[in-house]
């Protein structure tokens, strides 16, 4: 077993630390050098090039990219030139699947057989292993059967499902979700529902935080709507107790609500963090592909907008609510609600 590793950050260096483990033979290779000698002394051969790393590799060769999706276009175009017919690249990065398609068929023009790999994990795949969504043709699948197998969690990751047959690799935690696209179409749903899911952890438990809300005094202006039952919210909720024990038989239980508690347990505050929350694609199309199949995805759309939100991004929309209601009431702002310097 013998793979090529292109981009060697968070997630490309982690899964050549595994595979190594596996007593897979790894070359890789970054442009920075970023974390390469940890890589280097647990067995990996570092490479200064991409043509390097072709000539390293035996064919046929199998190629991951782990770059950001914006990187992906110029790495292939400099890599397939080098590649022969009967080699694999494999981009295990959150691309858009429409990309895919058509990268599929411009390796494909080349021999080269391409491969769109969903990888979920995060940071935690090194130890517990990636869930691998995978598309593209049969022939390079199965050829990259022993990789996948390594990389992914294992049977031992989730008990068996009452009543299924089984049988395929997905109770291994990797599957060949069909032709080119098919792989990152299934990641990029993936990450909608983990945007759904987070955003309602994340609401839930500010609701939480604001039990006590009747506690704090309140103004009696005309621009203060009245609590009618102030005595209803005098709870003051320790929130690393309560995502403890939702851990525990709650049916809400999860591995996100576990770094919910982990962080809590951390930083019951959440100390340091100012909650603008970035999104790298898969939200967004996740909902323009809903709109295009005409889907209904309320909740999902919902979670990404919040996003925007969290970024400051509905900031002309508030002002423009405040301007609205003094033009109309006379409403000026409170001067907690100025605006933000
Ligand atoms: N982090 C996660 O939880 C996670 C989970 C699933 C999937 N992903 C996806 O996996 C991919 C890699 O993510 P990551 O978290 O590992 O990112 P990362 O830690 O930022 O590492 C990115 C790697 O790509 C290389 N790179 C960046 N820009 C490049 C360019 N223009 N040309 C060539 N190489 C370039 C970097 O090389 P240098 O160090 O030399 O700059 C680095 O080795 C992304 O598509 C990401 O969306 C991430």
């Amino acid at each position: 077993m013998q793979l090529g590793m292109v981009g060697l950050g968070r997630m490309g260096g982690n899964m050549v630390r595994r595979l190594l483990r596996a007593g897979c033979a790894c070359v890789g290779f970054s442009r920075s050098r970023r974390g390469v000698e940890v890589l280097e002394r647990d067995g990996m051969i570092t490479v200064a090039s991409l043509a390097d790393l072709v000539a390293r590799l035996a064919p046929p060769r199998a190629v991951w990219l782990m770059v950001p999706a914006a990187a992906v276009e110029d790495t292939l175009g400099q890599l397939l030139p080098l590649l022969a017919p009967g080699d694999v690249v494999v981009d295990g990065g959150n691309s858009h699947y429409h990309d895919d398609i058509r990268r599929a068929r411009q390796a494909g023009a080349r021999g080269v057989y391409y491969l769109d790999v969903g990888v979920s994990g995060g940071v935690w795949g090194l130890e517990r292993g990636y869930c691998l969504m995978i598309g593209g043709e049969a022939e390079p699948v199965r050829r990259l059967d022993p990789i996948f197998a390594e990389l992914a969690p294992g049977a031992d990751a989730a008990p068996p499902t009452p009543g299924r047959r089984g049988g395929s690799t997905a109770d291994l935690g990797y599957l060949h979700c069909g032709p080119a696209g098919a792989g990152h179409f299934v990641k990029m749903v993936h990450n909608g529902i983990e945007y759904g899911l987070m955003a309602a952890y994340a609401e839930g438990f500010n609701l939480l935080h604001h039990a006590g809300a009747g506690r704090a005094a309140r103004a009696a202006d005309a621009e203060t709507a009245p609590l009618r039952h102030p005595e209803h919210y005098q709870y003051a909720l320790d929130l690393a107790e309560v995502a403890e024990v939702w851990r525990r038989g709650s049916v809400i239980a999860s591995w996100l609500l576990d770094l919910t508690a982990a962080a809590l347990a951390r930083s019951p505050e959440l100390e340091g963090l100012a909650g603008r929350v970035s999104d790298s694609g898969e939200g967004r199309w996740t909902v323009a592909t809903a709109v295009d199949a005409s889907v209904p995805a309320p909740v999902l759309a919902t979670a990404l907008f919040a996003r925007f939100a969290s970024r400051g991004e509905d900031d002309f929309a508030n002002r423009l609510l405040s301007a609205l209601r003094r033009e109309f009431g006379g409403h000026e702002e409170r001067e907690a609600d100025a605006p933000r310097s």
